[in-house]
Protein backbone atom coordinates (compact mmCIF):
# COMPACT_ATOMS: atom_id res chain seq x y z
CA UNK A 1 0.00 0.00 0.00
CA UNK A 2 1.47 3.19 -1.11
CA UNK A 3 0.39 6.65 0.74
CA UNK A 4 0.88 10.12 -0.90
CA UNK A 5 0.64 12.72 1.75
CA UNK A 6 0.97 16.61 0.72
CA UNK A 7 1.19 19.23 3.05
CA UNK A 8 -1.45 21.99 4.15
CA UNK A 9 -2.74 23.46 0.84
CA UNK A 10 -2.56 27.34 1.11
CA UNK A 11 -4.69 29.33 -1.17
CA UNK A 12 -4.93 29.61 -4.44
CA UNK A 13 -1.38 28.91 -5.11
CA UNK A 14 -1.21 25.85 -3.22
CA UNK A 15 -4.72 24.17 -4.89
CA UNK A 16 -2.82 25.31 -8.10
CA UNK A 17 0.72 23.06 -7.06
CA UNK A 18 -1.54 20.48 -6.13
CA UNK A 19 -2.97 19.90 -9.07
CA UNK A 20 0.12 20.33 -11.13
CA UNK A 21 2.34 18.14 -9.45
CA UNK A 22 -0.29 15.22 -8.35
CA UNK A 23 0.19 13.90 -12.25
CA UNK A 24 3.73 14.22 -12.15
CA UNK A 25 4.10 11.83 -9.03
CA UNK A 26 1.57 9.25 -10.67
CA UNK A 27 3.87 9.14 -13.17
CA UNK A 28 7.15 8.46 -11.57
CA UNK A 29 5.38 6.51 -8.29
CA UNK A 30 2.11 3.55 -7.31
CA UNK A 31 0.13 5.25 -5.51
CA UNK A 32 -2.72 3.96 -3.78
CA UNK A 33 -4.49 6.69 -1.60
CA UNK A 34 -3.98 10.64 -0.93
CA UNK A 35 -4.18 12.08 2.08
CA UNK A 36 -3.63 16.55 1.94
CA UNK A 37 -4.54 18.99 4.55
CA UNK A 38 -6.93 21.19 3.65
CA UNK A 39 -7.22 23.47 6.18
CA UNK A 40 -6.11 26.39 4.15
CA UNK A 41 -6.69 25.55 1.11
CA UNK A 42 -9.43 28.39 0.79
CA UNK A 43 -7.73 32.10 0.93
CA UNK A 44 -5.35 30.88 3.41
CA UNK A 45 -8.23 30.18 6.12
CA UNK A 46 -10.15 26.98 5.55
CA UNK A 47 -11.87 25.15 3.12
CA UNK A 48 -15.20 25.60 1.22
CA UNK A 49 -17.50 23.03 0.16
CA UNK A 50 -16.37 24.16 -4.01
CA UNK A 51 -12.94 23.76 -3.24
CA UNK A 52 -13.09 20.52 -1.47
CA UNK A 53 -15.01 19.52 -4.83
CA UNK A 54 -11.88 21.15 -6.54
CA UNK A 55 -9.33 19.18 -4.77
CA UNK A 56 -11.27 15.70 -4.85
CA UNK A 57 -11.07 15.81 -8.46
CA UNK A 58 -7.59 16.58 -8.94
CA UNK A 59 -6.87 13.44 -7.07
CA UNK A 60 -6.95 13.66 -3.38
CA UNK A 61 -8.95 10.88 -1.52
CA UNK A 62 -9.05 12.55 1.47
CA UNK A 63 -8.68 15.86 3.08
CA UNK A 64 -7.55 16.38 6.73
CA UNK A 65 -7.82 19.76 9.09
CA UNK A 66 -6.98 21.46 11.43
CA UNK A 67 -6.88 25.25 13.69
CA UNK A 68 -8.54 26.80 11.05
CA UNK A 69 -11.32 23.96 10.03
CA UNK A 70 -14.23 26.34 10.87
CA UNK A 71 -12.29 29.19 9.53
CA UNK A 72 -15.16 29.39 6.65
CA UNK A 73 -19.22 28.89 7.46
CA UNK A 74 -19.69 27.08 4.35
CA UNK A 75 -18.32 24.20 5.96
CA UNK A 76 -21.01 23.66 8.10
CA UNK A 77 -22.96 22.64 5.29
CA UNK A 78 -20.67 19.99 4.09
CA UNK A 79 -19.19 18.78 6.92
CA UNK A 80 -21.50 15.92 8.61
CA UNK A 81 -22.13 14.12 5.10
CA UNK A 82 -18.87 14.39 3.71
CA UNK A 83 -16.93 11.15 4.84
CA UNK A 84 -13.71 12.49 3.16
CA UNK A 85 -13.71 15.78 4.95
CA UNK A 86 -12.00 14.87 8.58
CA UNK A 87 -11.74 17.29 11.31
CA UNK A 88 -9.48 16.70 14.63
CA UNK A 89 -10.71 14.34 16.83
CA UNK A 90 -10.42 15.81 19.95
CA UNK A 91 -12.58 18.30 19.72
CA UNK A 92 -14.94 18.22 22.49
CA UNK A 93 -18.17 15.62 21.81
CA UNK A 94 -20.65 17.41 20.00
CA UNK A 95 -18.73 19.30 17.61
CA UNK A 96 -19.50 18.90 13.83
CA UNK A 97 -17.85 16.60 11.12
CA UNK A 98 -15.94 13.05 12.07
CA UNK A 99 -12.42 13.13 13.48
CA UNK A 100 -12.00 9.76 11.80
CA UNK A 101 -12.97 7.99 8.65
CA UNK A 102 -12.40 4.48 7.44
CA UNK A 103 -12.05 4.04 3.83
CA UNK A 104 -11.62 1.19 1.52
CA UNK A 105 -8.64 0.97 -0.91
CA UNK A 106 -7.88 -2.18 -2.79
CA UNK A 107 -9.80 -4.38 -0.29
CA UNK A 108 -8.07 -3.07 2.51
CA UNK A 109 -9.31 -0.67 4.81
CA UNK A 110 -8.00 2.41 5.88
CA UNK A 111 -8.41 4.35 8.79
CA UNK A 112 -7.69 8.29 8.53
CA UNK A 113 -7.44 10.15 11.94
CA UNK A 114 -7.13 13.65 11.86
CA UNK A 115 -5.33 14.31 15.62
CA UNK A 116 -4.50 18.29 16.75
CA UNK A 117 -2.15 19.85 19.21
CA UNK A 118 -2.37 21.16 22.68
CA UNK A 119 0.69 23.18 23.25
CA UNK A 120 0.91 26.54 21.75
CA UNK A 121 -3.04 25.53 20.32
CA UNK A 122 -6.23 25.62 21.54
CA UNK A 123 -6.81 23.49 24.37
CA UNK A 124 -8.87 20.50 23.18
CA UNK A 125 -9.12 17.20 24.66
CA UNK A 126 -6.00 15.10 25.09
CA UNK A 127 -4.93 14.16 21.86
CA UNK A 128 -3.17 10.57 23.34
CA UNK A 129 -6.24 9.60 25.11
CA UNK A 130 -8.31 10.25 22.36
CA UNK A 131 -6.14 8.08 20.07
CA UNK A 132 -6.39 5.52 22.87
CA UNK A 133 -10.55 5.69 22.74
CA UNK A 134 -10.02 5.72 18.55
CA UNK A 135 -7.99 2.53 18.91
CA UNK A 136 -10.52 0.76 20.30
CA UNK A 137 -12.93 1.53 17.90
CA UNK A 138 -10.45 0.24 14.78
CA UNK A 139 -9.27 -3.00 15.62
CA UNK A 140 -10.74 -4.49 12.19
CA UNK A 141 -8.93 -1.94 10.15
CA UNK A 142 -5.94 -3.20 8.13
CA UNK A 143 -4.07 0.18 8.18
CA UNK A 144 -4.13 3.64 10.54
CA UNK A 145 -3.07 6.63 9.77
CA UNK A 146 -2.72 9.47 11.53
CA UNK A 147 -2.66 13.72 10.88
CA UNK A 148 -1.19 15.09 13.98
CA UNK A 149 -1.75 18.57 13.81
CA UNK A 150 0.40 20.61 16.54
CA UNK A 151 2.82 23.21 16.93
CA UNK A 152 5.40 22.00 18.95
CA UNK A 153 7.95 19.42 17.42
CA UNK A 154 8.17 17.73 20.91
CA UNK A 155 4.54 17.06 21.36
CA UNK A 156 4.84 15.36 17.89
CA UNK A 157 7.54 13.38 18.79
CA UNK A 158 5.82 12.23 21.39
CA UNK A 159 2.51 10.68 19.97
CA UNK A 160 5.00 9.30 17.41
CA UNK A 161 6.26 7.00 20.03
CA UNK A 162 3.73 6.83 21.89
CA UNK A 163 1.92 5.53 19.00
CA UNK A 164 4.30 3.37 17.54
CA UNK A 165 3.36 0.11 17.02
CA UNK A 166 0.04 0.96 17.28
CA UNK A 167 -0.12 2.29 13.80
CA UNK A 168 1.11 2.69 10.60
CA UNK A 169 2.21 6.52 9.91
CA UNK A 170 2.07 9.11 12.19
CA UNK A 171 2.97 13.16 10.07
CA UNK A 172 2.78 16.00 11.24
CA UNK A 173 1.30 19.26 9.85
CA UNK A 174 0.45 22.59 10.72
CA UNK A 175 4.31 24.44 11.09
CA UNK A 176 3.90 24.71 7.30
CA UNK A 177 7.72 23.91 7.37
CA UNK A 178 9.21 20.31 6.34
CA UNK A 179 11.50 18.71 8.81
CA UNK A 180 14.20 16.21 7.71
CA UNK A 181 13.49 13.90 10.65
CA UNK A 182 11.06 11.09 8.90
CA UNK A 183 12.04 7.81 10.02
CA UNK A 184 10.50 4.31 10.23
CA UNK A 185 10.07 3.83 14.41
CA UNK A 186 11.61 0.34 15.65
CA UNK A 187 7.78 -0.79 16.11
CA UNK A 188 6.74 -0.26 12.61
CA UNK A 189 5.50 3.28 12.57
CA UNK A 190 6.85 5.61 9.98
CA UNK A 191 6.95 9.30 11.36
CA UNK A 192 7.59 13.01 10.16
CA UNK A 193 7.17 15.71 12.76
CA UNK A 194 6.09 17.59 9.88
CA UNK A 195 5.13 17.51 6.08
CA UNK A 196 5.52 21.47 5.16
CA UNK A 197 2.82 22.81 2.91
CA UNK A 198 1.66 23.03 -0.66
CA UNK A 199 1.63 26.77 -1.32
CA UNK A 200 3.61 30.07 -2.24
CA UNK A 201 6.80 29.78 -2.28
CA UNK A 202 8.24 33.40 -1.83
CA UNK A 203 5.95 33.77 1.47
CA UNK A 204 5.75 33.58 5.73
CA UNK A 205 4.53 30.03 5.86
CA UNK A 206 1.91 31.16 3.02
CA UNK A 207 1.17 34.67 3.95
CA UNK A 208 2.47 37.87 2.06
CA UNK A 209 5.91 38.25 3.19
CA UNK A 210 5.16 42.46 3.66
CA UNK A 211 2.13 41.82 5.78
CA UNK A 212 3.92 39.71 8.04
CA UNK A 213 6.94 42.01 8.63
CA UNK A 214 4.80 44.60 9.33
CA UNK A 215 2.95 42.86 11.98
CA UNK A 216 6.42 41.82 13.47
CA UNK A 217 7.99 45.34 13.42
CA UNK A 218 4.93 47.29 14.15
CA UNK A 219 2.47 44.68 16.55
CA UNK A 220 -0.39 46.07 15.25
CA UNK A 221 -3.15 44.20 13.29
CA UNK A 222 -3.11 43.01 9.93
CA UNK A 223 -5.41 41.19 7.67
CA UNK A 224 -3.21 38.36 6.72
CA UNK A 225 -3.68 37.39 2.78
CA UNK A 226 -2.25 34.44 1.21
CA UNK A 227 0.80 35.35 -1.02
CA UNK A 228 0.82 34.89 -4.94
CA UNK A 229 3.84 33.59 -7.23
CA UNK A 230 5.69 30.41 -7.74
CA UNK A 231 4.28 27.34 -5.78
CA UNK A 232 6.09 24.95 -3.47
CA UNK A 233 4.28 21.53 -3.36
CA UNK A 234 5.39 19.58 0.30
CA UNK A 235 4.77 16.15 1.48
CA UNK A 236 5.90 12.43 1.69
CA UNK A 237 5.42 8.78 -0.04
CA UNK A 238 5.09 6.19 2.44
CA UNK A 239 4.69 2.15 1.58
CA UNK A 240 3.03 -0.25 3.87
CA UNK A 241 3.62 -3.69 4.12
CA UNK A 242 0.95 -6.32 4.44
CA UNK A 243 0.74 -6.44 7.91
CA UNK A 244 0.01 -2.78 8.41
CA UNK A 245 3.35 -1.99 8.97
CA UNK A 246 6.01 0.69 7.25
CA UNK A 247 8.73 -0.07 4.72
CA UNK A 248 9.56 2.74 3.52
CA UNK A 249 9.30 7.15 4.24
CA UNK A 250 10.56 9.89 1.49
CA UNK A 251 10.00 13.11 1.58
CA UNK A 252 9.12 14.75 -1.66
CA UNK A 253 9.35 18.42 -2.67
CA UNK A 254 8.35 20.39 -5.70
CA UNK A 255 9.03 23.89 -6.39
CA UNK A 256 7.42 25.69 -9.67
CA UNK A 257 9.76 25.86 -12.50
CA UNK A 258 12.56 23.72 -11.26
FE1 LIG B 1 -1.94 25.06 8.11
FE1 LIG C 1 -2.93 24.82 11.39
Amino acid sequence: MNILILGDIVGRVGRRGVKEVIPRILEKHMVDFIIANGENAAGGNGLTPEIAQELFAAGINVLTMGNHTWDKKEIFTIINDEARIIRPANYPPGTPGQGYGIFRVNGKNVAVVNLMGRVFMAELDCPFRKMDEILLELQDVDYIIVDFHAEATSEKIALGWYLDGRVSLVFGTHTHVPTADERILPGGTAYITDVGMSGPLNSVIGVKTNLVLQKFLTQMPQRFESASGPYIVSGILVSLTEDGKAENITRIQYIEGE
